[in-house]
Formats: C-alpha cells, structure tokens, sequence
C-alpha cells in the first residue's frame, strides 16, 4: 500500500449506472459538436483559394507548421475556434494559426497566416489571436516563429484593426519588447508581407524569405502607382533577391517553404541555452482511473453539484490528492498533486462560494504561492452566496481576499472550465481577467455574468416596477415575451463556441483530453522562472 494510500482518491461513481450512461451520451453528442467544428476550420479558406495558393508552390499552413516542428512534437494550438460565426463565417480560425510546438528540442511560439483564408488579411479577431500568442509567448519566454504570408490590415474594417491600443501596432510592440526580454522573434516569410505587415520581419532577431514568392513592401504595387506614379512589380519592388542581397531587411534567402522551414530549424540551433525549468518533474504515473470516464461524470443537468474529486481522480497522477482542509469551507475543494509529474494546487468548486470557503481558498493560494507550486483551478461556479445573513457576516469582504490572492498570485495559473462560469465565482476562479496562463473551457461550460433564468427575472422586475412607476401596465404575455427573449439572448451568448469565437479563451477542448492540455501547457510554463508574490491588502 505504501505511505500514500490515504491520499489516493476512491471513486464512487457506479459506471454502469442509467445516469452515468445518459450523462455520457449527452457529452459525447457535445464532443461530436466540437470534433465536426474543428475538422472544419482546419481545412482553411475555400477550395478555390486553396488550389490557387498550391498551384504557385506554397504550402498550406498547416503542412508548414508540420515541417516546421520537430517530428516527434506535439502542437498545443490555441483558440481554432477564433471567429467562428463571425464575419460572415468566411474566416475560419481567424485566419492565422496559432500554437505551441517544438523545435529543435525546445518549446516556441508558432504565429503562422493562412493566405487562403482573404488574403491571411488581419481581422479584429485576427489581431487578437496573434497579440495572444505573442502574450503568452512573454509570460513563458517561449520564443517566436512568424510564418508570414499577409496581406496585412482587413481594410473595410479599419477602424477595428488600426487605431487603438490592442490594435496592429500592438503586434510590432511586442515584437520589440519580447526582443528585449531576450526572447528570440524569428520571421519566415512565405507570401505576401505588406505594408505594416512588413514590419514582422523587420522586427524579428532574425529573418528568412523564399524567393519569387515571399516580398515584403511598406506599399504594394498600386499603392506605389498611385502615390509616385511609378510602375513596378512585387518582385523588383520587394522580393527575395531584393531583401536578402540589396536592403538587408532578411539575413536569409531561401528557394521554396520546405528550405525556408529548415532554415528556420537551422537558426534556433543556434538561439542559446535553454533555462532550467523552475520546479523538477517527478516520476509520471497515470491516473488510476480512465480518462474517458469523465464524460459519464458531468451530470446533464447544469444545476446538478457533482463532487470534483471525481474529476480530479481522473486527471491526477496515480489519483493521488493531499486534499487540504477537506472539512472546512467544503464548497471549495483545495489540495497538491501532480499532473504528468509537475506539482499542481488544485482549486476546484463543489457548490457556490461562501465566506469560509472564500478564505480557506485565499489560505490555499497563498500555500501555493510560498511554496512555487502552479495553480489549476477546475471551475464550475454560479458565484457567491447572496441573502442578508452573507452580507452581514462580510461575505463580500472574504471573497474580496480570495479575488485579490488569486489576482496578485506570481506562479502560473491555469483554468479550465469544466461547467458554469458565472458572476463573480468568475473572478476568485482565475477567470480570463485574472491573467491565467492558460484558460480552456469544456463543450458543456456556459460562461455569462448571471445565469439566463436569473438575468431574465431581475431584467423584468426593474422594467416591470418603471412601469408601474410610469402608470403603465404590462401584460402577464409581454412579460413572458421579455423574459424569455432574456433567456435565450443568455443561452446564446453564454455558450463556449460563443466564447471561444471571442476569444474569451484559449480553445474549447474534448474533456477526455484535459490531462493532456493541463500538462503541455504546464510544461510551456516551465521555460519561465517563478517569481514571487506580493499580495495586495487584505480586507480583514
Ligand atoms: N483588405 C481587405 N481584403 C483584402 C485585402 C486587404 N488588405 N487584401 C486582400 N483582400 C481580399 C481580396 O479582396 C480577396 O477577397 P475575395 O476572396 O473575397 O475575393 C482575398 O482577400 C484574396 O485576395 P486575392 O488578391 O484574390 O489573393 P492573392 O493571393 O492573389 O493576393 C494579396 C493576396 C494580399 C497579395 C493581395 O490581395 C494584395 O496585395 N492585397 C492588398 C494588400 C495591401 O495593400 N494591404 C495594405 C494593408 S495595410
């Protein structure tokens, strides 16, 4: 049995249960969903584009990351879902990948357009998917592979991609300040790179272009006619030959993507020692239980409680959790594991927060951030307790301390959201404003301030009594009416392919998958080290 059997969880679930099998059935039918959605995306711009960018004797992004990365490497992608819905639906994956890989043995940052989806032209979702990666690149010190093939900014929609502070000048701004952070911004110029575009290249440590297709120019062609007059085609303007033997703007010159990849490959051989990771690994064990079981867990119903260390026997190595504090404030679950042989904190919901839980969560937060350990935070929250006798004891004052721990927290945080994500639970959860490292959300997640039936009863009070004010009367019908457009503006809102379109998140992933996001993302953060933590007042 050995010294850890008291920390191994049981699972209590009957496997063979009516409810585990409906509960199953309904994930899977969501996970079908997601798969149908992905395998969509992934094929890119429309056919016709796609033969078009092939026939000049390009590769597709997707062959390109392929080539790119090390043939043993997996790639963590981010947020496929980008745009979904959106612009008309003509933009699958926001027109750029985005994702983290290996090359040459170490973990980087691959930002790669899709020429085939408008040109590779940059949306306002466009823009945040590549800001993103380049965040994320900066909290992790994961260097930058720039596979650029733009036809820069999205015009018509100017006024959403240019100007302000999140916008395309943002991109460049990075560029500079993750150089400075030593953080190598690597640029491999496939296709077309215009205008501020072209400033990608610029920017980078180090720069590689193919030659007869890549060129990179502050304005094209017509832009030139227009403005001087002058007549010129891409190539002489500025090809390949150009950039690497007349302006300097790349230091390499490269026959066709396959050699322009492995330069690239070349290149980071030569980026300097890779950091020690900050915590070491132990030994990995499995957990004890099946992975696919997961799905059999969530209970069809949203409002139904299922306890979380079912969840966390599945994702855990050897399903071993030091639970902390289990019989305190037990609407949070808190205790120390290790996922694929990394030290984690979990912090995983069980009901709604009240007081004690608020504070043994701020106690658990602040164990994590003494003792370096990343946090993981399995959320599934409605919010905090309400009702006079809450407020009374300070309720807002305790979960105040939980938010502020989890704000100011220094270790790498990462949270998944495997069911409700509303109000301020939110927050204390390591929500998307807490700055996770990594934020993923399952099929089933519903993310908005309150719940739709909530929204729509307090949306109809306030109309209900100003109308009532006014001498005017509303029908039992017109109420209804409202309510439900309430409602099922929440549900629509409230739905993860909602929120990942938006980029509210880093991808909606297969639960059955979890471990295996939780431990590369872990893994990606181990390239930074872990500073320490300086906490804000706590309100007492
Ligand atoms: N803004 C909006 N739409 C653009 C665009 C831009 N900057 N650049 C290209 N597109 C659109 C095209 O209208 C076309 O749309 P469609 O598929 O609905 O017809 C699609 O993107 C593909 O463009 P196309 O010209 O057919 O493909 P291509 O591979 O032959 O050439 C470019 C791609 C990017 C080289 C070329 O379109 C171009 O030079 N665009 C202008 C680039 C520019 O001056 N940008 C300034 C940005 S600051």
């Amino acid at each position: 049995m050995g010294g850890h059997a008291m920390t191994i969880i049981e699972s209590r679930i009957d496997t063979a249960s009516q409810d585990f099998a409906s509960n199953r059935d309904r994930m899977q039918a969501q996970v079908d969903d997601l798969l149908q959605a992905l395998a969509k995306v992934q094929e890119g711009g429309p056919e016709a584009a796609r033969s078009k960018h092939l026939a000049r004797g390009k590769l597709l992004p997707r062959q390109r990351i392929q080539l790119l990365l090390d043939k043993n490497s997996s790639f963590l992608e981010l947020s496929p879902l980008a745009a979904l819905d959106l612009y008309d639906n003509h933009v699958p994956c926001a027109g750029i990948i985005t994702g983290i890989g290996r090359v040459q043995g170490r973990d980087v940052m691959v930002i790669a357009n899709d020429a085939t989806v408008k040109g590779g032209t940059y949306f306002p979702l466009t823009i945040k998917k590549h800001l993103r990666a380049q965040r994320i690149a900066g909290e992790n010190h994961l260097p930058c592979i720039y596979l650029v093939d733009s036809g820069g900014a999205f015009l018509p929609m100017q006024d959403e991609v240019f100007p302000d502070r999140e916008h395309f000048g943002r991109i460049f701004y990075q560029q500079a300040r993750l150089s400075a952070m030593g953080i190598p911004q690597l640029a491999v110029v496939l296709g077309t790179c215009v205008a501020g575009g072209a400033y990608v290249p610029a920017m980078s440590d180090e720069a590689i272009i193919v030659r007869q297709q890549g060129s990179i120019f502050l304005g094209g062609p017509p832009l030139v006619k227009a403005a001087t007059g002058e007549v010129v085609d891409d190539e002489t303007l500025g090809g390949g030959d150009v950039h690497a033997r007349l302006s300097g703007v790349v230091d390499h010159l490269a026959q066709d993507d396959e050699h322009a990849l492995l330069l690239a490959r070349s290149a980071m051989q030569h980026i300097g020692r890779k950091a020690k990771p900050p915590l070491s690994r132990q030994r990995v064990k499995p957990p004890r239980y099946p992975a696919e079981e997961i799905y059999g867990l969530v209970p069809e119903n949203p409002k139904v409680q299922y306890d979380p260390r079912e969840l966390i026997a599945r994702l855990v190595d050897d399903s071993e959790f030091h639970e902390f504090k289990a019989l305190f404030g037990t609407t949070l679950v808190c205790g120390f594991a290790h996922i694929d042989g990394w030290p984690v904190g979990i912090l995983a919901n069980q009901g709604v927060l009240f007081s004690e839980a608020a504070l043994k969560g701020t106690h658990f937060v602040e164990l994590c951030c003494q003792r370096r350990v990343p946090m993981v935070f399995l959320q599934n929250i409605t919010g905090f307790m309400v009702g006079q006798r809450y407020e009374h004891e300070g309720i807002a004052k305790h979960g105040a301390k939980l938010v502020t721990a989890v704000a100011c927290a220094q270790v790498p945080k990462l949270t998944l959201i495997v069911g409700g994500s509303f109000g301020a639970g939110n927050y204390a959860m390591a929500g998307r404003a807490y700055d996770p490292r990594f934020l993923w959300m399952w099929p089933n997640a519903r993310i908005s301030v309150m719940g739709g039936e909530m929204a729509a009863s307090v949306l109809a009070k306030v109309k209900a009594d100003a109308l009532k004010a006014q001498g005017n009367p509303w029908s039992a019908s017109d109420q209804a009416y409202y309510e439900e457009t309430i409602r099922s503006q929440y549900e629509e809102q409230g739905h993860p392919f909602y929120a990942t379109a938006r980029l509210w998140d880093d991808g909606v992933i297969d639960p059955g998958d979890s471990r295996h996001y939780l431990s590369l993302g872990l893994a990606a953060c181990m390239n930074a080290p872990i500073g320490d933590s300086q906490f804000g007042i706590l309100r007492m």
